[in-house]
């Protein structure tokens, strides 16, 4: 099996504190890998240290069978992986057209047919061509992180990153989200990275799950085994009670 992402002991300090504390991580290709954890345990550095957006002190990193160190990444590697964040408020700027945010990739990546690559792309994310000159300010918030989608889509990437992609949606909206991203790893044999807080968004999108604390991993397990409650350490059972929703009514009396 090839591997997507191979991370191995990777450390990142910040003055001294260790946000990433020797995490190891195999993504096969195709995969779809989900991390969960509470607040501060360190998802967002992982996947920003593989995206070049903060750098790692020590350890290894292997993108698409490329080794990488430190934040340097260059355009071949943003062809390859693309993130997507949580507040697509933040990650859009307001005043470009959606036709400035989908040509902008494609000319940092030599991409012809823009026209073509762009009608496609907002069919793709279910929004179509009716959205092209719209400002992003004028999109709501499901919306948006349909663009976001279709602009980390329009490269045509083997990995996503995806930051808690629909948390701050609707929970219907969240929804059809998961749903698009589903569709679009299945047509396009995408690898995904995915953090969540809500273990039930996991057990739906994600093969394998990690499961972080205090920068560390504390524990790998697979989807099935997250379902049986076949998880090694406390901790992990805590968080899933703390996950409301996820212990479904059959789960309880077991
Ligand atoms: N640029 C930075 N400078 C200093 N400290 C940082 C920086 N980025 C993250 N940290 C710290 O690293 C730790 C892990 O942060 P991180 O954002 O990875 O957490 P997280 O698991 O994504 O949390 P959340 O669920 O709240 O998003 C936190 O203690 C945070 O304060
Ligand atoms: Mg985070």
């Amino acid at each position: 099996m090839t591997s997507a992402l191979s991370i191995t002991d990777m450390v990142v300090s910040f003055d001294g504190y260790r946000a990433l504390d020797t995490v190891s991580l195999d993504v096969a290709t195709g995969e779809s890998f989900g991390i969960v954890g509470e607040s501060g345990s360190g998802k967002s550095t992982l996947l920003r240290a593989v995206a070049g957006l903060n750098g790692f002190d020590s350890g290894t990193l292997t993108v698409d069978g490329r080794r990488f160190s430190g934040r340097r990444r260059d355009t071949a590697f943003y062809r390859t992986v693309q993130m997507v964040f949580q507040d697509p408020y933040g990650s859009l700027h307001p005043r470009q057209t959606v036709d400035r945010l989908l040509l902008e990739p494609l000319a940092i990546h030599g991409f012809a047919d823009a026209d073509i690559r762009i009608a496609r792309a907002l069919d793709e994310v279910g929004l179509g061509s009716g959205f092209r000159f719209r400002f992003s300010h004028q999109l709501s918030g499901g919306q948006r992180q349909r663009i976001a989608i279709a602009r980390a889509l329009i490269v045509e990437p083997k990995i996503l990153l995806l930051d808690e992609p629909t948390s701050a949606l609707d929970a219907s909206i969240q929804a059809e989200i998961l749903n698009l991203l589903e569709q679009a790893r299945k047509d396009r044999g995408l690898t995904f990275v995915m953090v969540s807080h809500d273990l039930a968004v996991i057990s739906h999108m994600c093969d394998r799950l990690a499961v972080m604390r205090y920068g560390k991993m504390v524990e790998k397990m697979s989807v099935a085994e997250l379902r049986g409650r076949d998880f090694s350490t406390d901790y992990t059972r805590e968080l899933l009670v703390a996950s409301e929703g996820f212990v479904r009514p059959a789960d309880r009396s077991g």
